[in-house]
């Protein structure tokens, strides 16, 4: 019943503007605990980086010293784009004397970034990706920014960040930034995956989907089919077999968050898999493919590298990649039976000296 007294709001509109990040992010949490204000002015932070990001995107095109190259190519062997520099340097100075953070690593950064002021006391570690698919900057497509929060373990005195090799199960939260015609921020603590939208007018990332859930198929198929050659014969059999079954359909845009992001949204499967020039793939698991599987399990979905759980892959290096099939949870195990059937077929054959195994 209405109070007599109490205002009568009947706009609910005007309540889903006020569900901005930062309220979400605390209410996620049952208690104002240390480690509550903690993440939650870690996730601010991430949220000031989205900003300034995307207002520097958003401006590309018309401000001098944005597109393009450095010059430089980064621990990856990749060339270093401009935007890519800002970017991490962006993650880097937002965290600067905040205390929240002593370390982060990330794609652009051969070893891991200390900031000793907050050492004493930051015990969380921050790893990203500041822009995904940076190729799409050029011609103004999609790209994103990617991160996970670790707990730092023990003091890390070598300052080797040893303990940051362990499974994707040790992130206490993940996300994702879309820069695309809207920027998104999407994040899960472990209890469900939410998406915001930024409101320019406000500066805010304003709610738009609570609990997300992945269906638990879709049509998209999402993989680079330029390596069809590359690839072992398991993944070319399932490319043949949607190729030749109706009801799927192919979308690859070059930046993982954007394909990422469809299929969360509306189902399928995105794949990387190893190539004879990459047999890891090209994803890297600390600051890619782990936090896209958590978020993907907490929406229901499944993430794979193939043979075995996603989050259960232990990186032997910072930089290390995993092969990665990421999204519906039958999408994702349809992909699976074929690495699985061809594993078999081909160690039955050698056992009989059997030449031919492919399938279709
Ligand atoms: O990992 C970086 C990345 O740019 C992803 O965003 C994207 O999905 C992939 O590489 C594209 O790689 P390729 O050009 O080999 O398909």
């Amino acid at each position: 019943m209405q109070h007599p007294q109490q205002p009568v709001i009947p706009e609910q509109s005007l309540d889903r503007d006020c569900t901005t990040l930062s309220r979400h992010v605390l209410q996620q949490f049952s208690s104002f605990t240390p480690e509550a204000q903690d993440i939650s002015a870690i996730m601010n932070r991430i949220a000031l980086a989205a900003k300034l990001i995307s207002r520097r995107l958003s401006r590309a095109g018309l401000m001098a010293g944005t597109l393009g190259f450095t010059g430089e190519t980064n621990v990856q062997g990749e060339s270093v784009k401009k935007m890519d520099v800002y970017a991490n340097d962006v993650f880097i100075s937002v965290f600067k004397q905040s205390g929240l953070v002593c370390r982060l690593a990330s794609e652009e950064m051969d070893q891991p970034y200390y900031i000793p002021e907050n050492c004493p006391i930051g015990r969380y570690t921050l790893l990203y990706d500041p822009i995904d698919g940076s190729s799409n900057v050029d011609i103004n497509l999609n790209v994103g920014s990617i991160f996970s929060i670790r707990q730092q373990e023990g003091e890390d005195l070598d300052g080797e960040a040893k303990d940051l090799l362990q499974s994707g199960d040790k992130q206490i939260a993940s996300g994702y930034v879309l820069y695309g015609p809207s920027t998104v921020f999407v994040y899960s603590l472990g209890k469900g995956v939410h998406s915001f939208i930024l409101d320019p007018s406000l500066g805010e990332f304003i709610l738009a989907e609570e609990n997300i859930q992945i269906p638990e198929h879709g049509a998209v198929y999402s993989v680079n089919e330029g390596n069809y050659w590359q690839w072992d014969e398991s993944i070319r059999e399932y490319i043949r077999y949607v190729h030749r079954h109706e009801g799927y359909t192919a979308r690859y845009s070059g930046a993982l968050v954007g394909d990422f992001h469809r299929i969360l949204l509306q189902g399928g499967v995105f794949l990387y898999p190893g190539t004879t020039n990459k047999p890891e793939g090209k994803i890297r698991l600390l600051y890619e493919s782990a936090p896209l599987a958590m978020l993907i399990e907490q929406a229901g979905g499944k993430a794979s590298t193939g043979t075995q759980r996603l989050l259960d892959a232990v990186p032997d290096k910072l930089h290390a990649r995993t092969p990665l099939v990421i999204g519906s949870q039958q999408d994702v195990e349809l992909v699976e039976s074929f690495i699985t059937d061809w594993t078999r077929r081909k160690s039955d054959s050698e056992e009989t000296g059997t030449a031919k195994v492919a399938k279709v």
